[in-house]
């Protein structure tokens, strides 16, 4: 099984066009954020074209394709309006998210058992024009089996419940969440797919993810542009990083 050395970080700068958006204009810029993100040690971008627009938008998404330098991972639901800007733009990846218009952030991984074949005429074109198929699921044997039959590159396996569990103090379901992502990790490595983790992650909650051997890519956001109020994003990426790699070290120490 493979022992990842590297640990990626993904920056998601969602929240900067949330900002943006509270007043409409063009300030604070993600583009700018994300070029900043690259200096401080991002890996790749991450940005989420949800249907409604109410952050990230058309043409955020095709600046974000043509002027920075790193790779961006295109989060957007499995729709055909979606699936047609991701072959305009072809992003290094495509992250295939659930969304419903009332949620706050998305709620729950993808189903993709249950996502049949207008979910296969969504992803296949998508991985037939090179951009790499990320799922984004929760950590369940039964949708990282469909993961592989779908053909997906990569899962992404869904930490808010962990990070939930951290804000509610729940020492209880903290654990069993841990050890369900652990699990998913090793299963989805073992299947053959990339895997990645993310959703609601901080300072607090991120070591214990990176330390799971399987996982080469964590993909934040809210929390670090939160972060970048009191420290800069530059300060907030950079401890990020920090703790990310300190706990990937010395899980490879003990291992
Ligand atoms: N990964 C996926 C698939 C997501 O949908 C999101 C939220 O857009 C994130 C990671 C980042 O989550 P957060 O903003 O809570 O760090």
């Amino acid at each position: 099984m493979a022992v990842a050395e590297k640990l990626r970080l993904g920056v998601n700068i969602d929240h900067v066009a949330t900002i943006r958006n509270a007043r409409g204009g063009r300030l604070p810029d993600p583009v700018r954020a994300a070029e900043m993100a690259a200096l401080a040690g991002a890996d790749g971008i991450t940005a989420h074209l949800r249907e409604d627009r109410r952050h990230i938008g058309d043409e955020d998404i095709a600046r974000l394709a043509s002027e920075i330098g790193l790779p961006l991972n295109l989060e957007m639901a499995a729709t055909e309006e979606m699936r047609a800007i991701a072959l305009r733009h072809k992003p290094n990846a495509c992250c295939l998210v659930p969304e419903k218009r009332q949620e706050v952030t998305t709620e729950g991984g993808l189903d993709v058992l249950g996502g049949g074949a207008a979910l296969q005429g969504i992803l296949d074109p998508i991985k037939a024009a090179g951009i790499r198929i990320s799922l984004f699921i929760d950590p369940v044997e039964a949708q990282i089996e469909a993961a592989v039959k779908a053909g997906a590159d990569i899962v992404e396996l869904h930490t808010g419940a962990y990070a939930h569990a951290h804000q509610d103090g729940d020492a209880k379901r903290f654990a069993s969440e841990l050890a369900r992502l652990q699990k998913g990790a090793e299963l989805a490595d073992a299947a053959g797919l990339e895997v990645h983790a993310g959703h609601g992650l901080c300072f607090e909650t991120v070591a214990p993810i990176s330390a799971i051997s399987q996982v080469v890519e964590l993909n934040i956001g809210h929390f670090l542009i939160g972060e970048a109020i009191f420290t800069g994003l530059e300060g907030a990426i950079e401890k990020m990083r920090r703790l990310m790699l300190e706990a990937r070290r010395g899980q490879g120490a003990s291992a």
